[in-house]
């Protein structure tokens, strides 16, 4: 029988997170509304290349309007305060659930931190990723903060389509489903994994990750159902696994988290501890090239905004050029429509390497 994981909020924390949702439909609803606007004032082919250019020919038109004016206010308000909030609603229901937190911390997953003198990258290190205050490790247990309520509570039901059936879809695309060994790399909290877990029921799973709170919260997940995860607190371009020890190497939206060198250098230690014939299927947002001026300026301003400094250079990036440079043949790339959303790369390491 799985163990449970979730607690009902108490009253305060839930209406606070009602509240802070209903906010984020609004948002939705105005961004909605001036992009319909925007699009009958501009022609969209006219608009500049560069984005910053585009950015300021944008906010000219956009500034004078009280939507748009009440739009910035309220995604401000919503980007600070809605992880203090969710923090707030943990805080309140902490002493019923950290004890059954903590009886998941055994079980058949393993978690194995980083030693002591090791550092994370200072990309990520000195980053307030989402904005929210210290990062991804900023309180102890942050991974249930993120994992379980800002993903229930509000991700999830601000995303059409729903953000756990979309890993579902990405897993199911790797073009094998007898694989032995899998390494996800940017495994956060494990929802990807757990796709990862549902599709490959066989295979054995393994996840690195740079954020200890956030791995602690999947080593629960996984415990809670039984699941015999092998988590690491370790670098995706830096895994420390043998050459050669993995049939597939996957991820789920960690790429747009690093600066275009440390990209490369994913794909590149994907390839090295790939079998030959082994497989690669990352998944991240899309593609600038594969949108319209006007959208590439909201998914730039929404980054900007939002405590994600290394969006912008991540998706300008060619990843089915990044992955062939890496090494990987029959590479094919491409954005899902309706939206380009998730950018899929898969491509195979050659039986022989030169
Ligand atoms: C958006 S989350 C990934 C989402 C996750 N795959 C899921 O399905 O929910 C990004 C994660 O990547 C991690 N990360 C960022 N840079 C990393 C790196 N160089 N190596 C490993 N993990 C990294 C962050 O700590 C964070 O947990």
């Amino acid at each position: 029988m799985m163990a449970r994981l979730d607690e009902p909020l108490a009253q305060r924390g839930r209406a606070s997170l009602e509240f802070v949702a209903s906010v984020g439909r609004w948002l939705g609803k105005a961004t909605r509304d001036i992009d319909a606007s925007l699009r009958a004032q501009v022609d969209d082919e006219a608009l500049p290349e560069d984005l910053d250019a585009i950015d300021r020919e944008l906010r000219a038109r956009l500034e004078p309007t009280s939507l748009y004016t009440t739009r910035e206010f309220g995604m401000e308000w919503y980007l600070n305060e809605h992880g203090r909030i969710a923090i707030e609603a943990f805080e309140e229901i902490a002493p019923r659930v950290t004890p059954r937190l903590h009886a998941l911390d055994t079980g058949p997953a393993t978690l194995e931190p980083a030693p002591e003198d090791w550092r994370a990258p200072a990309y990520w290190q000195d980053v307030w990723i989402h904005r929210m205050h210290g990062g991804w490790d900023g309180h102890p247990y942050m991974g249930y903060v993120h994992g379980q309520l800002i993903h229930k509570a509000l991700v999830d039901r601000l995303y059409p389509g729903g953000i756990f059936k979309q890993r579902r879809y990405v897993a199911a695309l790797a073009p094998k489903r007898d694989y032995s060994r899998i390494l996800e790399v940017g495994t956060s909290s494990g929802q990807y994994t757990l796709a990862l877990a549902e599709t490959f029921p066989q295979a054995e799973i393994f996840g690195v990750d740079l954020s200890l709170r956030m791995l602690e919260h999947a080593l629960r997940t996984a415990n809670a159902r039984g699941l015999p995860w092998r988590l690491f607190q370790r670098c995706a371009h830096d895994t420390g696994f043998a050459d050669a020890s993995f049939d597939l190497v996957t991820s789920y939206i960690l790429l747009h988290e690093l600066p275009a060198q440390a990209i490369e250098a994913v794909f590149q230690e994907a390839f090295r501890v790939l079998r030959p014939g082994g497989d690669v299927l990352m998944s991240d947002v899309s593609r600038y090239a594969d949108l319209d001026a006007v959208r590439r300026w909201w998914a730039d301003h929404g980054a900007r905004h939002g405590g994600e400094p290394w969006w912008r250079e991540s998706a300008s990036l060619d990843l089915a050029a990044v992955a062939r440079a890496a090494g990987f043949q029959d590479v094919r790339a491409w954005g899902e429509p309706p939206l380009s959303y998730p950018y899929v790369v898969i491509g195979r390491k050659p039986e022989t390497v030169a």
